[in-house]
């Protein structure tokens, strides 16, 4: 008996080492941007992509590309890109009437994160939209894959390999929805989940950012 529960102790202890090993993302070969993507969507239907040149490195600043599917209930949405709230870039999106706005923060407490200027978003137009149901977020990101400086430490995405990300969201719409430095009440739910950067890599890039704008 006791053998058998020491067994038992020593194989939760090799999962819990593991949990990174399995992805709670799939690919998703969009046909419409030409963006292969690794996906993750969670339990409100919000749906989380990234894109990721071919020859990215990790410990460079490299592009990326973020899309983000919300349901057009949810008054904001958030990405975090070092699956925490502080001290990782933060990709918040939410409508004001027919557009998306993209605002960039990063959070050093958790009170309302304020703007953070090291990274710098281009808005794909063609795969950004607001329709009857839902908003779509497609933005190219320089500043969302390594971060940070020598008092936090650096971290940088390794783009072949799993990473953790981390969302949160709210049905209470932002405070001034023009303004991309709005103001926000905290998030209704967070969640975390294992990421796989390696299954995105795109040789078409910069073409397919291009085809996109
Ligand atoms: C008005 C703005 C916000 C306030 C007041 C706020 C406040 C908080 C508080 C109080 C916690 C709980 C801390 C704890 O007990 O461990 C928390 C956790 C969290 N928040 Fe926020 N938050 C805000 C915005 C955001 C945004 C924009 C994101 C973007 C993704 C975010 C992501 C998270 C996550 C992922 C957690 C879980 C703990 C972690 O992984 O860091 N929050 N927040
Ligand atoms: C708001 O948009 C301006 C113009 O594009 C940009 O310079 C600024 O960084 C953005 N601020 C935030 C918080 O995203
Ligand atoms: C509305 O946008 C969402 C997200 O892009 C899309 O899945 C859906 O098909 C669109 N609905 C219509 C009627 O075009
Ligand atoms: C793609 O564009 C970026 C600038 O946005 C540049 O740094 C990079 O070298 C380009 N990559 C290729 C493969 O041309």
């Amino acid at each position: 008996m006791r053998c058998t529960s020491l067994v038992a102790a020593a194989s939760a202890v090799a999962l819990a080492g593991t949990a990174l090993a399995q992805a709670d993302s799939t690919q998703y070969i969009d046909a419409v941007t030409g963006f292969t993507f690794s996906q993750y969507v969670n339990d409100k239907g919000i749906v989380f992509r990234t894109a990721l040149p071919a020859d990215a490195q990790v410990n460079a600043n490299y592009d990326a590309v973020l899309q983000l599917i919300v349901p057009i209930s949810v008054g904001w949405a958030g990405f975090a890109w070092g699956g925490s709230m502080t001290y990782d870039p933060l990709t918040i999106v939410w409508v004001n009437g027919a557009d998306v706005v993209l605002s960039s923060r990063m959070a050093y407490g958790y009170y309302v994160p304020p703007a953070y200027d090291d990274a710098t978003y281009t808005v794909l137009k063609k795969a950004t939209h607001v329709n009857a149901t839902h908003y779509q977020l497609t933005a190219l990101c320089l500043g969302c894959t390594l971060w940070g400086d020598s008092d936090t430490g650096i971290t940088s995405i390794d783009p072949t390999a799993k990473g953790s990300l981390a969302f949160a969201f709210a049905t209470a719409p932002v405070t001034a929805p023009s303004n991309n430095a709005s103001s926000f009440s905290i998030h209704d739910v967070v969640g975390h989940w294992t990421h796989d950067f390696s299954v995105a890599a795109n040789d078409d890039f910069n073409a397919t950012v291009a085809k996109n704008l």
